[in-house]
């Protein structure tokens, strides 16, 4: 089956046309190169590309470690129907492959690999005091020393969204403020247990994905919200409980990082938060006001869970529209919050068009509404924002990447920036096959793309980005999505056996890192 292709000349695209830039004190040192194909040599040395993962989204091995139920668990059986199950429980079994998924890593020329550890395998019951497994805390040692062996860098997830049910049970989760304190104690814990091999920390991956979709539009676990945002939401507050949560995961995100930097072993190590916004584009360009709501959407989507780790205070618009329904920060809270990353994690996947909102109705709050802007897949002139082929599962942009970055360099004072996410998912539909999903030259396409982007933003623009991950080594279980939707380079044959099977992307990737020297090879003392 052909799928439809961009109808653009993919090798022009991808000659470098700048030379290197000269070397700045403040900023990247790009090599001189003469024009060539991009690949990992045009970097600056010492960048790291790699894959990422998550637990839920690839474990599988649900009832081994004594691993208690987490809060997608009880979702997915409470809902099948919102989580799009067909394979049962499996994921794709990286509990029990993961020697041979690090092989997979290793045939990538991958430097690193980003994982996050499942908590309820760590605590069952969400707290220390109600047992740690034993085999769990193994289960992680195991996977990370597999992975050093192999030469591969772990950076490692401590929430990417498994809140143990028994929280959920006892007093809402991430809804009260009694998380904050439990975090503590279990990013403590994985700190103390892994600080000394592990050196690259991510405390929550996405929070605006974590607090929208499940408290604001139900769209993910728990599926919370009001019913005027959507009639099948059992129960909710749209509009409350969305700030309620990030405010909590906020504070969790400072305490843990207060343990982290007490933590002796941890020494050398550093911690950030993996955000997740989207690029936006004038909706109309000659309206002045969706021009404006620009900022107004990046503050709402990024400024909210990054300004606040930088300022210990929410971005000033959000305090204006949002008003008592946002709650504040003490004094002790907003020293914990100040200056609590050492760089920015950032997913980026893709854009839309921004239009401004006139009428707000605050008798019916939400998220999206509190930013005033509407979200628009085609611009007034009914232009598309980037490509978009008939199986991809979001929009193809690569310029909203490099305008995204250098927008974080601008406002936030030029952080380091790496790049925990990236990648390209599609919905085969009926003609899902091993033949076509391995056959992807449009995520081949995707990737190049967002590369270029990236190299135009680090040795162009300037912006300090010393990390990037592929968003996924392997097909995995999309959330809402289930298993329709797939992002990975290796193909996953869910009718047999779960085999393994590389795609042309994976071939691609794998050519790109083979040119040029990988940080491995370069000697502590010549650095
Ligand atoms: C895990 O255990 C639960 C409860 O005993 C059971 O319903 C489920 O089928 C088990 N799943 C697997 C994959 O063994
Ligand atoms: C801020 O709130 C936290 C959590 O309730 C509390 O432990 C702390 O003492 C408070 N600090 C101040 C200055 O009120
Ligand atoms: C922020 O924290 C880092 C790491 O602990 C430290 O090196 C730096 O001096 C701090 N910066 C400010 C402005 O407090
Ligand atoms: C917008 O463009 C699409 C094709 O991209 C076309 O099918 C549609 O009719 C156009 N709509 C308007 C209002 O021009
Ligand atoms: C399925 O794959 C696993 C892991 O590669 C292997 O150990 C097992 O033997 C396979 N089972 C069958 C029935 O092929």
């Amino acid at each position: 089956m052909a799928l439809q292709r961009f109808p653009l000349m993919m090798g022009l695209l991808l000659l470098i046309t700048i030379v290197g830039s000269p070397a700045n004190a403040d900023g990247p040192v790009c090599p001189p190169t003469p024009s060539s194909t991009l690949s990992r040599e045009h970097f600056p040395e010492g960048f790291l590309f790699g894959t990422a993962t998550a637990a839920y989204q690839v474990e599988g091995g649900v009832n081994e470690t004594c691993r208690g139920p987490s809060l997608w668990d009880i979702h997915c059986k409470k809902y099948p129907e919102k989580c799009n199950f067909q394979n049962g429980d499996v994921a794709v079994d990286f509990f029990h492959r993961y020697k041979e998924d690090i092989q997979l890593m290793k045939n990538l020329n991958s430097d690193a690999f980003r994982l996050s550890i499942a908590w309820p395998r760590i605590f069952p019951h969400g707290r220390k005091e109600k047992g740690v497994s034993q085999s769990g805390v193994q289960f992680y040692h195991d996977v990370i020393d597999e992975l050093l062996r192999n030469g591969i860098i772990p950076f490692v997830t401590v929430f990417h969204w498994d809140t143990p049910q028994d929280l959920e049970d006892e007093y809402g989760g991430f809804l009260s403020d009694r998380i904050v304190m439990d975090f503590r104690e279990y990013a403590d814990f994985v700190f103390q247990e892994y600080g000394g091999k592990v050196k690259h920390w991510i405390t929550f991956n996405e929070p605006w994905v974590y607090s929208h979709a499940g408290y604001d539009i139900g769209k993910k676990a728990p599926g919370r919200c009001s019913k005027y945002v959507n009639e099948a939401c059992p129960d909710g507050r749209s509009g409350r409980e969305v700030y309620i949560v990030s405010h909590n995961l906020l504070n969790a995100h400072a305490e843990a990082v207060e343990a982290f930097r007490a933590c002796t072993k941890c020494k050398g190590g550093k911690i950030g938060i993996a955000h997740s916004p989207l690029w936006f584009e004038p909706h109309d360009l000659q309206d002045a006001q969706d021009g404006a709501s620009i900022e107004r959407a990046l503050d709402f989507m990024l400024g909210w869970h990054l300004e606040t780790t930088i300022t210990g205070e929410y971005p000033q618009i959000m305090i204006d529209i949002v008003g008592d329904r946002l709650p504040r920060f003490n004094a002790t809270q907003k020293k914990k919050l100040i200056n609590s990353t050492d760089f920015v994690g950032l997913n980026y996947y893709y854009s839309q068009f921004s239009n401004h909102l006139e009428k707000p109705d605050y008798s019916k709050p939400y998220w999206k509404q509190d930013s005033l802007i509407h979200w628009e897949e085609k611009s007034v002139l009914n232009q598309s924002i980037g490509s978009k082929p008939l199986t991809s599962a979001l929009s193809v942009f690569s310029g909203g990447f490099r305008k995204l970055l250098k927008h974080i360099k601008h406002k936030y004072a030029n952080p380091e920036i790496m790049i925990m996410e990236n990648g390209y998912g599609e919905i085969l539909g009926d003609k899902d096959s091993v033949e076509v999903g391995t056959n992807d030259p449009n995520r081949k396409y995707y990737l190049q793309r967002h590369l270029l982007s990236m190299h135009e933003a680090i040795c162009i623009d300037q912006v300090k980005v010393t990390g990037y991950f592929i968003w996924s080594l392997l097909d995995n279980f999309e959330w809402q999505d289930g298993y329709k939707t797939r992002f990975g380079l290796y193909y996953i044959d869910f009718k047999n056996n779960l085999t393994r099977h590389e795609k042309l992307s994976a071939r691609y990737y794998k050519e790109f890192l083979s040119k040029g020297i990988r940080p491995s090879q370069i000697k502590r003392d010549e650095l």
